[in-house]
């Protein structure tokens, strides 16, 4: 089957493009390749997507190496007019886009709704963050000369976006590198690239010049980096996915020294202490376990409660776990919709099943859903011990798995006994408590007596093997430039008759 040039699926009501975008065209890939976006609510395909090759890669490189030349140097208004033109537009599209994403992704209406309003939100931060690039100006430690900093954009970026947050993910890469003055090409995950679509759409509707933006669905995402990431004019590359790819990665990008940032995967401990508010504990496990059905790299993914506590905790856990209704996004009052694929649900399950027979109890849900789509059964455990894999691996489903601890020191060790370090989250009655514990968390995002971190002007990052760098917040431009150093020696007559002459 082929497609027109600027081909469109109709996908939940909304005319989505089906092509890639490059240098301002929209176009199919020089292979003619397809490949089909499904929903995971029912399995069912509800587009064709062109599939771009290395040769449109090339191009979509080429085009940015191009637009660097003049988007570099636009001045920081004429991007925060751009980035911020894209905000009203993302935000005036936004019960489309939600729709989009709940057919390609699945997650409840309401949530997709939650995540325009919180992706948009990149694209006003990035817009408000252009005019604050300082560099420096000041004397040598010798007063022999002046140290004189500033800041320029690093390059063309690829930014690798992942399925779960198929809008935020984009817009919080995107809008930091556009702000910076980087020119970039956006490759979506493979199960929803319409959403990135409508994106680039609006970008380049609010006046994103040609080349700037590149977009370049595929489905073979790791030969499509492998050549961009070879190519020496790429020199940057941004990716938020598993720890795995991310490892990958940043062994290709030591070839040309490639400037990275990774938010790869996460272990999330979430410490109930024994003077916690059982009842705000609660609420903010539900939020951080079940928010997009656990898929979520900050999802809390093992529950340490101290022995005092856990009885209710567990109890009034399990009580609302069981109590959400589980099915296609577009129902009301749906709180659980499916995980993405058949994998991810056969993931989970192998996970359940491990720790189920190593010994621990469900005390609801514990098993798929059979029928149409990847419904896995909001499940509480108890009992977990220490050895089953669910603790050491990252769940990304609705699970929620419970150990029970005798004391803060034990919880503090329990919590830190990971490779990963993303996102921690911590209970307490006790406000010097919840900081004496959360300075000793490996991790680089820490909730306290909060279930939610992800927020736009906040750095969202991780430490140990949950990645480099930080996005969102004011360090998040930084992660798209380079800091250069002029050394000016006053001394020199020309330079003091410049000077004059000015
Ligand atoms: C992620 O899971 O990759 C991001 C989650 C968020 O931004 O809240």
């Amino acid at each position: 089957m082929s497609k027109s040039t600027n081909s469109r699926d109709t996908v939940a009501g909304v005319a989505v493009p089906t092509s890639l975008f490059i240098n301002g065209a929209w176009r199919q890939s020089n292979g003619g390749r397809l490949f089909d976006v499904a929903d995971p609510a029912t399995g069912k395909v509800i587009a064709t997507v062109s599939d771009a090759d290395t040769t449109d890669a090339e191009e979509a490189l080429a085009a940015a190496a191009q637009a660097q030349q003049t988007w570099g140097l636009t001045s920081p208004r004429e991007r925060a007019a751009i980035l911020l033109a894209a905000f009203y537009a993302v935000q005036a599209k936004r019960h489309e886009i939600a729709a989009v994403i709940t057919a390609e992704m699945g997650r409840p209406l309401a949530e997709s709704l939650a995540e325009v309003d919180y992706g948009a939100e990149f694209l006003r931060w990035f817009a408000e963050q252009t005019a604050h690039v300082h560099g420096d100006y000041g004397p040598s430690p010798s007063g022999a000369f002046r140290v004189v900093t500033t800041k320029v954009p690093v390059g063309p970026s690829l930014l690798i976006t992942p399925w779960n947050f198929p809008l935020a993910m984009g817009t919080r890469k995107i809008g930091a590198a556009l702000a910076a003055g980087c020119t970039v090409i956006l490759k979506p995950a493979a199960q929803t690239p319409l959403t990135a679509a409508l994106l680039v759409e609006i970008l380049a509707d609010v006046g994103v010049p040609d080349g700037v933006v590149n977009l370049i669905p595929t489905n073979d995402a790791g030969g499509q980096s492998k050549a961009l990431m070879n190519d020496a004019r790429l020199r940057k590359v941004s990716f938020t996915g598993s720890t795995t790819v991310g490892s990958v990665l940043l062994r290709q990008a030591a070839d040309h020294v490639l400037k990275s940032s990774m938010e790869l995967g996460g272990n999330g401990p979430f410490l109930v202490l024994h003077d916690a508010d059982v009842d705000a504990a609660v609420d903010g496990a539900m939020i951080a376990k079940f928010r997009n059905g656990g898929q979520s790299c900050v999802a809390a993914n093992r529950f340490i409660v101290h022995k005092n506590v856990a009885d209710r905790f567990t109890a009034e856990l399990a009580d609302r776990t069981a109590a959400l209704k589980v099915g296609e996004g577009t129902i009301a009052g749906v709180g659980v919709g499916p995980l993405i694929d058949a994998r991810q649900r056969d993931k989970v399950h192998e996970l359940v099943a491990d720790a189920v027979q190593r010994g621990a109890r469900a005390l609801c849900g514990g098993s798929l859903i059979e029928g149409e789509g990847y419904f896995y059964a909001p499940t509480v455990l108890a009992d977990v011990p220490s050895d089953a894999r669910i603790n050491h691996e990252e769940i990304f489903g609705p699970v929620a798995p419970i150990t029970v601890v005798e004391s803060d020191e034990e919880a503090i060790r329990l919590a830190n006994d990971t490779p990963y370090g993303l996102a921690a989250f911590v209970y307490t009655g006790d406000g010097a408590r919840a900081f004496t514990v959360a300075e000793r968390l490996e991790a680089g995002m820490i909730g306290i007596n909060r279930g939610l971190v992800s927020e736009a002007g906040a750095p969202f990052g991780g430490i140990k093997a949950s990645g480099l760098g930080r996005e969102g917040g004011h360090l998040g431009i930084e992660e798209y430039l380079e800091t250069k150093y002029f050394a000016l020696d006053l001394t020199v007559p020309s330079a003091r008759n410049e000077g004059a002459a000015l």
